[in-house]
């Protein structure tokens, strides 16, 4: 992590309404707060669903809270007849910093293929939101093809025309880890976490590659978080189920190495 500040995010997902999100945010405020904690070395980003984002960021800028924010998706399009999609000139007026692209829900229940993940990560950059490019394998292709090709494949394909100097984060999500209780061992996190900051050495340059954080999800909890982040290719979680219990939440961020 030398050099890297170490990110640990909230994927909501489709989880707490808008008066839920002012109620969390503010009760992970002081339970951070409380513990007197130095939050300044780790950088904490929360991604509400799009109908949150105007209050969490309104909270956030109101009261000075220092979380990040981003959203869950993004349309390929900057606006136009798309019915029922949210641009990222819309996310970037509303101060989002970060979009997550390619989540496995949304390649698997939305058709996402690689093409569509990379034209998302163009839009993001076009708007100047970094993307959090998330890859990884079923079971059934760890199996078939080893436990890197798959995330490594798909990011090739992320990154295509990407710029050297651009800002991006990639996480790491085995598939067969999320929800699932089933994590990955910090050892299988490190080795395709490694492999990833290899394909953005090569696609953006080893100073890409040093700069950029890339981080493990799945079923990451308050009991597992530090020995992936004791690992050297491991910047940070993104944590889903986790990051709606704020005691949990909160002691993930405050993780020991
Ligand atoms: O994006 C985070 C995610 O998919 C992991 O979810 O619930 O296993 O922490 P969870």
């Amino acid at each position: 992590v030398v050099g890297r500040v170490p990110l640990i995010a909230g994927n909501w997902k489709m989880n707490l309404d808008h008066l839920q999100a002012v109620a969390f945010v503010q009760k992970l405020h002081w339970a951070l707060k409380d513990a007197k904690h130095e939050v300044g070395s780790v950088e904490v980003a929360v991604f509400p669903p799009f109908t949150d984002i105007r209050t969490v960021q309104t909270l956030i800028d109101a009261d000075k809270i220092a979380f990040s924010l981003g959203a869950q998706d993004l349309s390929t399009h900057d606006a136009g007849a798309y019915t029922g999609e949210i641009s990222g000139a819309f996310l970037s007026k509303l101060n989002c910093g970060y979009v997550i692209i390619g989540h496995s829900e949304r390649r698997e229940y939305h058709d996402e293929t690689d093409e569509v993940v990379a034209a998302k990560v163009q839009a993001a950059l076009r708007h100047e939101l970094v993307p959090v490019i998330c890859v990884g394998e079923t079971l059934e292709q760890r199996e078939e093809s080893g436990p890197t090709a798959v995330s490594v494949g798909q990011l090739e394909v992320a990154l295509e025309g990407v710029p050297s100097g651009a800002d991006i984060v990639v996480a790491y999500e085995p598939v067969w880890a999320i929800g699932t209780g089933q994590v990955a061992s910090p050892e299988q996190a490190q080795e395709v976490c490694a492999a990833l900051r290899t394909v953005i050495a090569e696609k953006l340059g080893q100073d890409a590659a040093d700069r950029t954080r890339v981080l493990y999800g799945g079923s990451v909890k308050s009991g597992n978080v530090a020995s992936f982040m004791r690992e050297p290719d491991v910047d940070g979680a993104l944590v889903g189920g986790a990051s709606l219990v704020v005691d949990e939440f909160a002691a993930i961020i405050r993780y020991q190495k």
